[in-house]
């Protein structure tokens, strides 16, 4: 690695740099370490200070003085690689987070497919949350099916399944309990419909959990479980994963059998076996059709 100047070993301790986020060290070790992991620095970007402190971190704990040495550790030792890969997760999420994505699901997605589902004698319709966090994109669904769409589309019922790559995550996910800012955006009558208030957190009802089953996977392997009606694959993918991994992630989504697909950022076009099978029809912002 080659030393930018002014770095002369050990952590950059310029608190203004730090503040900022904008530490040359860290850019550059970024820049550098997320191509391997097939990330692109540009979805980092905003989010670089909370993985640049995991860095610190985990280099610290392994005894090394400076990132010089932690990149040089990398080179040397291929399994940190995996313990690098884990320190990019972020679990940023809330409920009803993007909301003119779930006012387009609730008026316009999930009543044509619970009537599609309905028409076709299904006895569910399958929703995956593919990237869940701590549960609150899955439980928004399920907290807007219960309270909004229900009376009007009793069957099939509403299942979701809800997976993320992160246990910690996941635990939080099964616990379904919140600090009151994660809710702040639900409108104010499911909020209190959907939570009982606990030690200062918003725990969510039982009856509202139900429908969603919590399991832990890495959307870069293969698909579990399907076909799905809907997926709902916002922020990790299109936003972090290089274009090629966005393809080959796109691709086996597809063959999840979804018709429609929820992404933060637009998916790129995929064509399989010389088919463009998966290419994907903007039908608001961020929610996608296949054609
Ligand atoms: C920013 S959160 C988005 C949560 C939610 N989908 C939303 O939009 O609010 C990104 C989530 O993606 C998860 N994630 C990152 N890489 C993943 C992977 N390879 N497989 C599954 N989940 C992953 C992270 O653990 C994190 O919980």
């Amino acid at each position: 690695m080659t030393r930018t100047s002014g770095l002369i070993g050990g952590w950059t301790d310029n608190v203004a740099e730090h503040r900022g986020g904008g530490s040359a060290q860290c850019v550059e070790f970024l820049r550098w370490a997320l191509p391997h992991l097939r990330l692109r620095w540009s979805g980092f970007r905003k989010v670089r200070r909370q993985v640049w402190r995991r860095v610190r971190r985990r280099a610290a704990a392994l005894g090394l003085g400076d990132l010089f040495a932690y990149r040089a550790y990398l080179e040397r030792h291929r399994e940190e690689w995996a313990a690098l890969d884990v320190l990019t997760h972020i679990t940023i999420s809330s409920f009803y987070r993007d909301r003119a994505v779930f006012d387009f699901l609730q008026r316009e997605v999930l009543p044509s497919l619970a009537m599609r589902a309905l028409m076709g004698g299904r006895t569910s319709f399958e929703v995956w949350s593919a990237a869940c966090a701590s549960g609150e994109e899955p439980y928004t669904l399920s907290i807007m099916w219960r309270l909004a769409l229900r009376t009007r589309y009793p069957n099939p019922p509403l299942h979701v399944l809800a997976t993320d790559v992160e246990p910690a995550a996941l635990v939080r996910a099964r616990e379904a309990c919140y600090a009151p800012g994660s809710v702040r955006q639900l409108p104010d009558s499911w909020r209190s419909l959907a939570f009982d208030e606990r030690a200062g957190q918003l725990c969510l009802r039982p009856s509202l959990r139900r429908c969603v089953e919590i399991a832990q996977h890495d959307v870069r392997t293969a698909v579990i479980g399907g076909p799905y009606d809907l997926v709902l694959c916002r922020n990790p993918v299109f936003t972090y994963f290089e274009e090629s991994l966005q393809r080959e992630v796109l691709a086996r989504f597809a063959g999840g059998n979804a018709t429609w697909g929820c992404a933060g950022a637009r998916p790129p076009r995929v064509h399989t076996g010389g088919r463009a099978h998966s290419q994907s029809v903007a039908v608001s912002p961020d929610v996608y059709r296949r054609e």
